[in-house]
């Protein structure tokens, strides 16, 4: 039975949320994350921080080593969040993203650990016709370096389940926020409970191999098929439509192209490829 918990990027957003909502099931938590201050998300949400937060950098393996002994299971989410201009990609994505995340299975292998739960993205399907209901079965189309980050996570998650006998779950999270502020977001939120309770169904199933689900709540207008997380039990308790009516910005409707695809605006940062082709290649 997983007790134990490591958390990574416990000042970020994500972090913060699911280390005070575990702390309430009765986990015992540890936390790490390269900064003690909340991130910038954090901070503009006024996230409180849960516990005391060890300052460790996932780039360093001996540092991870030693954080990963004698805990249960882990839950990835310390790295950058989100696509950045190309200069700092290998600056920011190879080295926290694809170094730190390779850190963090190797030294969960080492020490024995059971489970990971590791923070995907759903821009890991970017390119996929919008028009296209996408399961977990559906093929990586990365968006944005950062997208093929966790399409890296993701491979590594077979490769640590079938050849390490680790149980893991890849949480592909659309949009966590309070609410949903953006049309967008009525079909990628997942509300803070959901995402909490999404976690324990990780740390918790006995059905749990090796999945990649969506981290989105029961919404009504949702792009991707979850039934994966509903056999592992996931049971979302919110739906993004009951704020259908609130006044929502519309950040991508400006973008033609970004409309098209489930990325949005992921896809057209930097885009000099060919519409047409992609939809025909769908
Ligand atoms: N919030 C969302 O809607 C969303 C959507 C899709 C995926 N995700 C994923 O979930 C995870 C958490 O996202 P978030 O929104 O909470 O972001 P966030 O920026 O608030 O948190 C990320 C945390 O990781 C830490 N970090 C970065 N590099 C590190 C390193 N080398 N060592 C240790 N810690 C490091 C940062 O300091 C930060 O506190 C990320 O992996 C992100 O890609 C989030």
């Amino acid at each position: 039975m997983v007790k134990k918990v490591l958390i990574t990027g416990a000042a970020g957003l994500c972090g913060s949320i699911v280390s005070n909502g575990l702390i309430k099931l009765g986990y015992k938590i540890s936390s790490c994350d390269i900064k003690t201050s909340p991130s910038p998300a954090a901070k503009a949400l006024k996230i409180p921080l849960s516990k005391k937060i060890k300052k460790i950098d996932l780039r360093k393996i001996n540092k991870v080593l030693k954080i990963t002994k004698g805990i249960d299971a882990v839950i990835h989410f310390g790295g950058i969040p989100r696509h950045k201009p190309h200069e700092d990609v290998y600056k920011n994505i190879i080295d926290h993203n694809i170094v730190g995340t390779y850190n963090v299975f190797e030294a969960c292998r080492i020490n024995k650990i059971k489970r990971i739960i590791f923070a995907s993205s759903a821009h890991i399907m970017g390119y996929h016709n919008r028009k296209k209901k996408l399961d977990e079965n559906s093929a990586f189309r990365p968006d944005s370096h950062y997208a093929v980050s966790k399409c890296f996570g993701e491979s590594l998650s077979r490769l640590y389940s079938d050849k390490y006998n680790i149980k893991i779950l890849n949480i592909r999270i659309g949009s966590a926020l309070p609410k949903p502020t953006d049309m967008r977001f009525l079909s990628t939120w997942i509300s803070f409970r959901d995402l909490v309770h999404l976690v324990d169904v990780g740390l918790k199933s006995k059905k749990l191999y090796c999945s990649s689900v969506y981290g989105i709540s029961k919404n009504k207008r949702a792009w991707w098929n979850n039934k994966e997380a509903y056999r592992l039990g996931y049971k979302p308790k919110d739906n993004a439509e009951k704020f259908s009516k609130d006044k929502l910005t519309k950040n991508e409707f400006k973008d033609k192209i970004a409309l098209k695809l489930h990325g949005g605006v992921f896809t057209t940062d930097g885009f000099v490829g060919n519409i047409a082709n992609i939809l025909k290649n769908n």
